[in-house]
């Protein structure tokens, strides 16, 4: 999988479906040739333009002629003040106050498998054969700082994983201002790009541009990936559809504050960088100290953006969720918050927990409100123990009985937080992020526990394992809710401060390790004020999250629609809500509400304390249907068919079984019309030689011609937020 050419001193990185191409120049800068198409050997290495453009881009010192400058020139980790004047991958301040650093190859290490880097969530792989990782060590002769690059490419998959460790070799400490995961040059500018922009319950919105002239960033400074922007990069040529072309995408394994950024140079050529925001970012790194960067995924597709998302599908269900539940079915769940809000005790949760039962439901998942003395958002985060008023008996007795109905039982934690009106505050008002005499913003009444701590972070672990160990729970809706201010800590030096926001982040990582190790069987839902902290980091602990405190299927349809980008539905939990919509107002049909909740981890967040003859039949025969093709809807290929981005009244997509034996194609009417167009979809990813029986249907059809041909969606979906499935199946 990695081949090093010495007499041409090139790295090849190459599987069947990819390959990625650097070399050294001169035995001294680590260049970039290729990403993409697989190719069987790169023989154009010294062919980049040669132009003496010495004038205004500089030549490197002791260099043989003026043609060369790091100005122009495709590289694979560049650095600031030694002639690059493009956006620099990483930046250091030294002990003299100097910040040039000139990185020169010193060495490298292809071992087999994919090392875990410590700390840190990555996508890993089961058997050493399943990949191979290439470690390039570049060293600054000048000031001693060494940077180990690593570059894993999978055996099977168009992806290749990278990260950077920075370490002083030096005998005084420096000041990391910038670390980034990977910077990739590409040779030309012929691109456009996708990203996500969003807000609290409007996540993921999608958005294409050509890019510019000139330097892009899209980030957050946030603590968190955020709901405002998704730490990834698309980039795909203008021609590229859901089907076809070229598509390339970086992705950020981390939960924290990031940059992703574009910059097209002067010459046309692309770079592209990822990683920790450098925004409010310091690091010290003491004579032998090293820093980690976060994993960014690299995948590439010439299949359209289809293509794309099925491949990181594919690696997140696989290579980057752990657990038991990885390849488990995931139960279908009712949750209380819309139904009850704050308000509730044990008997209401029994007389919710038996309705639930009768639908079909499989988990009951108790939301926020059960702890301490909190009766609204304004107390008690930090205090995990029973609220003796709604729970005179504590909550065992409401689990038990759960259990006894058949169905699992979920809690809701937030145990990042802490409110002023809690006990933990009263011990420790000094436990929370903050920046000297600077009053603290509050978001939602909450403050945030500075996790860099670690007897704050054993605090959180002690006080949850105490109740996990007497409370037989088998699933968490792990929340949070609100975004970073006052960045700082009180424990930490002056030049210490600006590690906090990343501190924080890795000690959130060590408390889902521990936890996740202490108690292997419980399924941890992500959940972030909705989708404010989705993000492929948090993935790799938990299994699934939740996509949006919007649950307006119209709504819905879009904001999954772009999720489906980069995340399989499975991880995508999305619930069946009441109408009028509690965010939007807006009342769906109720197949359309099933329809979008079952193209995600299915459940119910509607009102389940009243009952409703006509809602629950049609739910139960939802959960019917659900439950008969669940394998397919969690574990089948997800294809996007009509983009509700582009069509303002339409959408679909499909699922199709591995073997292609089996699919389900559904159809969303957004907004109709009067004398509408006709409305007409083709399908993907069928068996081409196959037969197939579609539901209603009088004959059956080849896949060829429903993927080449296509059916109309006849009679067409007449009514706004309206919604179809089809069921097809091979005929033998
Ligand atoms: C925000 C979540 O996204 C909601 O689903 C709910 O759990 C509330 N927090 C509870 O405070």
């Amino acid at each position: 999988m990695i081949t090093w050419n010495a007499q041409q001193q090139t790295f090849h990185l190459h599987n069947q479906q990819i390959s990625y191409v650097m070399g050294i120049e001169h035995q001294r800068y680590l260049v970039h040739c290729y990403w993409g198409k697989r190719i069987a050997t790169f023989n154009q290495y010294h062919d980049y333009p040669k132009l003496d453009r010495s004038s205004f881009s500089p030549t490197p010192a002791n260099w043989p002629d003026r043609t060369f400058s790091l100005d122009t020139v495709l590289q694979e980790y560049p650095g600031h003040g030694a002639g690059d004047y493009r956006e620099p991958a990483f930046e250091v301040r030294y002990a003299d106050g100097n910040q040039v650093s000139n990185l020169h190859y010193l060495s490298h290490q292809i071992v087999a498998g994919k090392p875990r880097p410590e700390g840190l969530p990555a996508t890993w792989v089961e058997t050493p054969d399943e990949a191979e990782t290439l470690v390039i060590t570049l060293a600054d002769p000048v000031t001693h700082l060494q940077v180990e690059l690593s570059y894993t490419v999978f055996r099977d998959r168009p992806v290749i994983a990278r990260a950077a460790r920075l370490v002083n070799k030096g005998d005084k400490p420096l000041r990391l201002l910038r670390a980034l995961s990977c910077a990739v040059d590409f040779p030309d500018g012929e691109f456009e790009q996708i990203q996500f922009p969003g807000a609290w319950a409007r996540e993921r919105q999608w958005h294409r541009q050509p890019l510019n002239p000139g330097i892009s960033v899209l980030d957050s400074k946030r603590g968190a990936s955020s709901t405002h922007q998704q730490p990834f990069i698309g980039l795909v040529r203008p021609e590229t559809t859901e089907m076809q072309g070229e598509a390339w995408g970086m992705h950020l394994v981390y939960s924290g504050n990031f940059t992703a950024r574009t910059e097209v140079d002067a010459f046309k050529q692309t770079r592209v960088l990822l990683g920790i925001n450098p925004h409010g970012f310091g690091w010290q790194l003491l004579p032998g100290e090293g820093f980690q960067t976060p994993e960014a995924v690299m995948a590439w597709s010439d299949c359209g953006l289809n293509g794309l998302s099925q491949a990181l599908h594919r690696l997140y269900r696989d290579n980057l969720v752990r657990g038991q539940h990885r390849h488990q079915t995931r139960p279908i769940l009712a949750n209380n918050w819309e139904s009850t809000y704050f308000d509730f005790n044990e008997e209401k949760l029994l007389h919710f927990a038996r309705n639930a039962k009768q639908l079909g439901v499989e988990l009951l998942m108790l939301d926020d409100g059960w702890f301490g003395e909190r009766n609204g958002d304004t107390s008690s985060l930090g205090d995990w123990f029973v609220n003796q008023q709604k729970f005179p008996l504590g909550l065992r007795p409401l689990i038990d009985q759960v259990h006894a109905m058949g169905m699992k039982f979920g809690l809701w934690f937030e145990p990042e937080m802490i409110s002023r009106r809690s006990e933990l505050f009263a011990l420790h008002p000094d436990w929370v992020l903050s920046a000297g005499e600077q009053p603290l913003s509050e978001g939602r009444n909450q403050y945030i526990l500075d996790l860099g701590r670690p007897e704050v972070r054993s605090n959180i672990l002690e006080q949850m394992s105490t109740f996990l160990e007497q409370h037989p729970v088998d699933y968490i809706k792990w929340d949070m809710n609100r975004n970073m201010t006052e960045v700082g800590s009180h424990t930490a030096s002056p030049e210490r401060q600006q590690e906090t926001a990343h501190r924080y982040i890795l000690g959130l990582y060590a408390i889902l390790e521990a936890l996740t190790t202490r108690f292997p069987h419980i399924l941890f839902e992500c959940c972030a004020g909705g989708g404010g902290r989705f993000d492929p980091g948090m993935l790799h602990y938990m299994a699934q999250a939740w996509v949006s405190d919007n649950t307006d299927a119209a709504s819905r349809v879009h904001i999954q629609y772009s999720t489906s980008l980069l995340y399989p539905p499975i991880v995508q939990c999305a619930h069946v809500s009441e109408v009028p919509n509690h965010q939007m107002g807006r009342s769906t049909s109720m197949e359309m509400r099933g329809a979008v909740a079952m193209s995600g981890n299915y459940g119910l967040m509607l009102d389940l304390m009243r009952s409703d003859t006509e809602r629950d039949k049609a739910v139960s025969e939802q959960i019917a249907f659900y439950k008969q093709h669940r394998e397919l809807l969690q574990f089948g290929t997800f294809w996007r068919l009509v983009s509700p981005w582009q069509n303002p009244d339409f959408a679909a997509w499909m699922f199709v079984s591995p073997d292609k034996n089996e699919a389900l194609l559904m159809a969303f009417s957004l907004v109709s019309e009067a004398s509408a167009p006709l409305r007409k979809v083709r399908l993907a990813g069928l068996d081409a030689q196959a037969t197939y029986q579609v539901d209603d249907q009088p004959q059956p059809l080849g896949g060829d011609e429903l993927m080449y041909r296509g059916i109309y969606i006849d009679p067409p979906l007449s009514r706004d937020y309206t919604s179809r499935i089809w069921h097809l199946k091979r005929l033998p």
